[in-house]
């Protein structure tokens, strides 16, 4: 068992979240609005991505320092052809024990046997709304629900198990969620609702779109009586709600209202190999430079155990303060961090 390394608030690092992609196929008008993500972005392009023999050798520095449990997201990963080879690399070459993904769903259905027989040991799904007009709007660009509820569907069919996590706006898609809860609960799998979070700097959020975690339990509780449960593992982002009735449960994502930066032990990386200790960081540091540059092995852990050992993020806890004294930084864009 390796050392585990403690940042400044003797927080472990236990997680890696890899983007593998900046792109996306939705337009999400809370991630990656049309009007900036449109033509002529900046995004990023194949010298600048990680290759997979690169990103084997950055996660194997990783699992040295203790990381367990690896979640691949984008943009959306699964525009990434080689996501069910990396999937093996991560199971088979790694043996990293908790290899997760998440989607948008729309590619799932093609490709939901290839990331089972990779070994992929789990999925959770972007679903924000059951209705045609409101979920092509939350996409932005006016595609169906329909064909993301038979990706589910398909990986559900193949043994695969499923989240589904929705982002909450006052006035969007709250309206729905009893029937988001009615949906998901019938088909077993468990829905996290999500604070609507300031991300990026170009989403225009505002405090009063955020429905709290503790009105969605509310509004939810007087529909069906609720139970909290403990959380599944150490650090849980979701705080769990059990029916009573015995059928599912439900997550509250809120970092806006409930942070949860005490237990983060997080990192993420971007798709160009830049290493982020929180999710509303300005900077990250160039790992796949220093790998391009030589550095192999131990060395490369050292590099991100002293990075590590230096953190001192806890944005969400700090995020009110900040708000309130006026204070806004840049932020990097969800999309490329990864979520
Ligand atoms: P599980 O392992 O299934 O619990 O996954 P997860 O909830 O960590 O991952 P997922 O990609 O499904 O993320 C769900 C939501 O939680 C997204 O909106 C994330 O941005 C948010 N989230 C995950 N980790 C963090 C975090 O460290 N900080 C904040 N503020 N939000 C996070
Ligand atoms: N606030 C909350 N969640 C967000 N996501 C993307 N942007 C935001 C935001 N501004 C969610 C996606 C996906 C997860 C990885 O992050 O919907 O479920
Ligand atoms: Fe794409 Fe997910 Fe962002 Fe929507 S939230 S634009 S699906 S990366
Ligand atoms: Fe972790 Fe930063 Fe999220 Fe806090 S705001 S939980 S430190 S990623």
């Amino acid at each position: 068992m390796p050392t585990p390394v403690r940042d400044q608030f003797q927080r472990t690092l236990h997680d890696l979240r890899i983007s593998v992609t900046d792109r996306c196929n939705f337009r999400c008008p809370y991630c990656m609005p049309k009007e900036v993500f449109g033509p002529g972005y900046p995004f990023l392009h194949d010298p600048q991505l990680m290759t997979l023999a690169e990103l084997t050798r950055i996660v194997a520095a990783f699992r040295a320092l203790g990381v367990e449990k690896v979640r691949i997201t984008g943009g959306e990963p699964l525009l990434r052809a080689d996501v069910p080879e990396l999937v093996r690399t991560l199971k088979q070459e790694l043996g990293v024990p908790d290899v997760a993904l998440t989607t948008n769903g729309w590619l799932l259905e093609k490709l939901a046997p290839a990331l089972r027989a990779a070994g992929l040991d789990r999925l959770n799904v972007s679903v924000d709304s059951l209705d045609d007009t409101t979920a092509g709007k939350l996409n932005g660009l006016g595609f169906s629900v329909a064909r993301v509820l038979r990706g589910i569907d398909a990986a559900a069919a193949i043994g695969l198990p499923i989240k589904i996590n929705c982002v909450v706006q006052r006035g969007v898609n709250d309206h729905e969620l009893p029937a988001l809860c009615d949906y998901f609960r019938a088909r077993g799998h468990p829905l996290r609702f999500i604070e609507f979070m300031d991300v990026g700097n170009t989403n225009h959020w505002t405090r009063d779109r955020v429905v709290p975690a503790k009105e969605i339990v509310e509004r939810i509780g007087a529909v069906w009586t609720l139970d909290p449960i403990g959380p599944a593992y150490r650090g849980e982002v979701a705080a769990r709600y059990r029916y009573r009735d015995g059928r599912g449960e439900i997550g509250l994502i809120g970092s806006v209202t409930e942070p949860f930066c005490r237990d983060c032990h997080r990192a993420r990386l971007s798709a160009d190999g830049k290493l982020f200790t929180c999710l509303f960081a300005s900077l990250g540091w160039d790992v796949l430079g220093a790998l391009r540059a030589g550095a192999e092995g131990v060395e490369l852990e050292n590099f991100l155990a002293r990075i590590w050992r230096g953190r001192l993020d806890r944005y969400s806890d700090e995020r009110a303060e900040l708000l309130a004294k006026g204070e806004s930084r840049a932020k990097v864009e969800m999309s490329y961090i990864g979520g």
